[in-house]
């Protein structure tokens, strides 16, 4: 194996850069020419890549985004679209590929696999949703970015006597919304992987006010049947008492873009190493991902299509802190 390539692919994560620098600096320590894909799986159909030297990856790892570009690719849906991808990548004489990304972007990875194409996955998203990694890179620091939000707001409900809704990213998983919540001390937190419906919010709510609480947070993941929005409007359509005057705030794509945190630059290094020195052993078809304290793999066939499951002594935790 003399070439390799690597691409970010879906929602950018805070520490894709330092993922991508270490896939580069690895690939050089071992003897490889490294060559980035720009714009994810479109980039890699249409053959718009070109070779990273250790300079071009310097300087990036403190910045948030990917600095290869990230799109979410309908083409590649199409087998003709992976095809076609294949067809350039053997055209350059590229052997094997680097996929940094989630759930989406790993069954694209999982799909070249199984048509043949030597590939291996990083964990990486701010969903924290992929099996095979404790944790993804980029969800740490959204996690800190939903604090930080979580806490200015606070501050305002202190001083209002309010409860805030705080709803945060996530897709269909709960775990950002369940560890912000956690850490920023929420009254209630509501996610799809243990849905409360809006009369349970409001009498939590009321019960915080009765025992004393004059101001109150509530973290919903975006993904809850009932979001921020839509428990608002059902609270004003059905007059619910909670005890507070109520408002939202909905983090979105700000908990993205964040300059990564020690956390997600080491996970990006260690995964980014990871992946070429699994691909240097001959392992192929796999993800590289945080097990425990160490970096291990797990085949694509394993994890793709399935979601991780929440954690339910967290949930206890949080229910436990919240009263
Ligand atoms: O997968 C990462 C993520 O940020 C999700 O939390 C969110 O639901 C989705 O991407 C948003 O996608 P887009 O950036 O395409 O709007």
């Amino acid at each position: 194996m003399n070439r390799i390539a690597v691409l970010t692919s879906g929602g950018d994560a805070p520490g894709m850069n330092a993922a991508i620098r270490a896939v580069v600096r690895t690939g050089l320590e071992a003897g490889l020419s490294v060559f980035g894909v720009s714009n994810g799986y479109a980039g890699l159909i249409d053959g718009s890549y070109h070779e990273l030297t250790r300079r071009d990856v310097g300087g990036k790892m403190q910045l948030g985004g990917t600095m290869l570009g990230s799109a979410r690719s309908l083409a590649f849906f199409e087998q003709a679209g992976r095809q076609q991808a294949i067809d350039e990548l053997e055209r350059s004489g590229i052997e094997a590929l680097v996929v940094i990304g989630g759930n989406g972007s790993q069954t694209g990875s999982h799909a070249l696999f199984e048509m043949g194409y030597p590939v291996v996955g990083i964990a990486s998203t701010i969903d924290n949703d992929l099996l095979g990694s404790d944790v993804t890179i980029g969800v740490d620091t959204a996690i800190n970015v939903a604090l930080e939000a979580i806490d200015r707001l606070r501050v305002t409900a202190e001083s209002h006597g309010r409860a805030f809704l705080v709803e945060t990213m996530g897709r269909n998983c709960g775990y950002v919304a369940l560890m912000a919540g956690i850490a920023g001390g929420a009254e209630v937190i509501s996610i799809p992987e243990y849905e409360i419906t809006p009369e349970e919010v409001a009498s939590e709510l009321h019960a915080a006010h009765q025992r004393g609480k004059r101001h109150a947070m509530v973290v919903v993941a975006e993904g809850a049947k009932y979001n921020a929005q839509a428990l608002i409007a059902h609270f004003e359509a059905n007059q619910q008492e909670t005890g507070f005057s109520l408002r939202y705030s909905i983090l979105g794509h700000v908990q993205r873009g964040a300059a990564p945190t020690g956390a997600d630059r080491l996970l990006g290094s260690r995964l980014g190493a990871g992946a070429v020195q699994a691909l240097v052993r001959g392992e192929r078809g796999v993800l590289v991902g945080l097990h425990g304290s160490t970096v291990g793999t797990t085949p694509l066939a394993d994890i793709v299509g399935r979601q991780k499951a929440v954690d339910r002594d967290l949930l206890n935790l949080a229910r436990i802190m919240s009263i």
